[in-house]
């Protein structure tokens, strides 16, 4: 049994905010150890068994399958009948862009195959919130079903997939109940990580359930086959909560292998079965050791962009096609994670936004943040580059290679620091000629074997294996740059109230204090204040959550206040000393 499923392990977390043992000392380890524990981590997705353990459920059970089966066979039934009906995927961050991902990705195919796009997506926080953290939308239950609502408008018939990876989000949860109360309509699917008994509690300001009563009321109904719950456990994040890997990860293979097996079913008249879909997980568990079989490449580029951060200088992610999306969704993902400049690590893609596809067009008018084209990188970025930024292309061998050849030719001019992340078929053409323009580049060799079972799998198969690479460097950097204490990102945005929850565990976790005494510290953080008013303390935690926002390091600063009994004042000009949140922490500790 995994250390974590024992009863006894964090027991009053559920399993996406444990903290991971595989990853326990993650903050002293090389680059390589980094990258190895990573692999292990990842390599839980795809756990065989719950070692007898009754309360989890794993990807390959084979109730986690058949549910799989159900609702691919609903997939091929509204592909059949496309008319009046719709596919919705919905979440919040990183959930939400992998919603995006897939949705815009099957509409493209469906209209190069003259099929009607059927699919749709939603994002808490709307298309802002794929490029760029928008965490408060997450706690609105109402907003959530109101936007489901508009989205769905005139249909008949809808499959809905919300997704909260910690069973969690009220966005999600008001979805879900808006589609249990119409289901003439609605089939809604819930996916996350957690059992459901561990499902969320907290109550949903101005509303009448929470999340664990939406999911019970969703599990009663699938015995009715009127809704399902994919709940897998797929082990704690590497890096605690920090769902963007795991649940990322795991929620879009799961989504691909059910859309996949729909459309299979509904074009190719290959009938869903619970041996077929087991056999589409076999193939991404695959996709997880050809990965990882590149550990020492991969751990040299988690060094290459931790010592660019370390000197202040960026990390660019170059990608064609859906690989600039899924480096574009990295990036962004490291501002609310690690606390980065939104300059640290950045991500462009061939095309901008006519390859992103998403529904509010073009966004670069909103500011810097939003400026993700090729083109932009050679106007505004390229000029300053130098040899402190690490620059690493992100593409495949169907790419346009002239185009990556003399986008290279371009950065080399200014800078050598730059590598490469390539996906090339074993057997196909040679890209040897590719190599000498970068410094290294990780080539990944794809057996022809995957390609001949599902050729449409293949571009999927890569953005996984390109996510699992970017999640371990732009990770890896962030760890070697001290940012992380044991496997806890300490320094966190409270920006709703998950996050809020989240920082006053990380405060006992790490003081021993109460609740209360955690939760007092981080508010007198939050209002910067020696001493809480009344009206302070009896506010909602929606109110806390707009004031941190405006805020940092509320949760370093009620640690120390709370370690060493300082002042608001004193525990800031002590954590001034440190640029490493490590350092802090752990100097910190050794005050009592
Ligand atoms: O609150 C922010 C966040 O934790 C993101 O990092 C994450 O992608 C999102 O919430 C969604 O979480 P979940 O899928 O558990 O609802």
């Amino acid at each position: 049994m995994q250390h974590w499923q024992h009863s006894s392990y964090e027991p009053y977390l559920p399993v996406t905010e444990k903290s991971n043992p595989i990853t326990r000392d993650i903050d002293k380890a090389s680059p390589k150890e980094i990258v190895e524990m990573l692999q292990k981590c990842d390599a839980e997705i795809f756990e065989r068994t719950s070692h007898g353990n009754p309360m989890y459920q794993t990807l390959n059970s084979s109730s986690v399958v058949q549910t799989i089966v159900d609702v691919s066979k609903r997939v091929e039934v509204i592909l059949k009948d496309p008319e009046d009906s719709l596919i919705v995927l919905s979440g919040c961050g990183t959930s939400g862009r992998v919603a995006f991902l897939l949705a815009t990705s099957l509409n493209r195919w469906l209209a190069s195959h003259h099929q009607k796009q059927i699919y749709s997506y939603i994002i808490a926080g709307g298309d802002k919130a794929l490029l760029t953290s928008q965490e408060t939308p997450e706690d609105d239950p109402l907003l959530g079903a109101l936007t489901l609502g508009k989205a769905c408008v005139g249909k008949k018939h809808v499959l809905f997939i919300g997704i909260s990876c910690g069973l969690s989000a009220p966005f999600v949860a008001g979805q879900l109940d808006f589609c249990l109360r119409n289901l003439e309509i609605f089939t809604p699917v819930l996916i996350g990580f957690n059992p459901v008994d561990m499902a969320r509690t907290e109550p949903i300001q101005n509303c009448s359930f929470h999340f664990k009563e939406v999911a019970e009321r969703m599990n009663e109904m699938q015995k009715q086959q009127k809704a399902y719950v994919l709940n897998p456990a797929v082990g704690p994040e590497a890096i605690s909560g920090s769902s963007r890997m795991k649940g990322g990860s795991a929620t879009k293979i799961i989504l691909e292998t059910i859309l996949l097996a729909g459309h299979e079913a509904a074009y190719s008249k290959k009938a869903v079965t619970f041996n077929g879909i087991l056999h589409s997980l076999n193939m991404f568990e695959k996709v997880h050791q050809i990965t990882y079989s590149q550990t020492k490449e991969l751990a040299a580029l988690v060094q290459k962009a931790a010592i660019s951060l370390r000197k202040k200088g960026h990390v660019y992610y170059l990608g064609w096609q859906t690989l600039g999306i899924i480096g574009i969704i990295d990036a962004s993902e490291c501002i609310p994670t690690f606390g980065a400049g939104f300059e640290d690590i950045r991500g462009f893609v061939s095309n901008g936004f006519s390859e992103m596809n998403n529904k509010e067009g073009d966004l670069s008018s909103l500011g810097p943040h939003f400026i993700i084209d090729h083109k932009d990188f050679v106007d505004t970025i390229l000029p300053n580059l130098s040899d402190n930024d690490t620059v690493i292309f992100l593409y495949s061998e169907n790419d346009d290679l002239n185009e990556v050849s003399v986008l290279a030719k371009n950065v080399r001019q200014r800078t050598s620091n730059l590598h490469a992340i390539a996906h090339e078929l074993k057997g196909l053409s040679d890209p040897e000629r590719m190599r000498s323009q970068f410094m290294t580049v990780l080539t990944i060799k794809w057996p022809s074997s995957l390609y001949k079972h599902s050729p449409v799998l293949m571009k999927q198969y890569w953005e996984l294996s390109t996510k699992w690479c970017l999640n371990a460097i732009s990770t890896g950097a962030h760890v070697l740059i001290g940012k992380v204490y044991m496997n806890y990102m300490i320094d966190l945005r409270v920006t709703n109230s998950k996050l809020y929850r989240r920082a006053i565990h990380i405060l006992q976790r790490f003081t021993g204090s109460t609740q209360a005494q955690c939760e007092t510290a981080l508010l007198r953080a939050i209002y910067d204040v020696e001493e809480l008013s009344d009206e302070m303390s009896s506010t909602d935690v929606t109110q806390h959550t707009l004031v941190a926002n405006k805020r940092g390091r509320v949760v370093p600063i009620a640690l120390v206040m709370l370690q060493s009994r300082r002042t608001i004042a004193e525990a800031k000009s002590y954590l001034d000393a440190y640029s490493v949140i490590r350092d802090a922490v752990a100097a910190c500790q050794r005050l009592l």
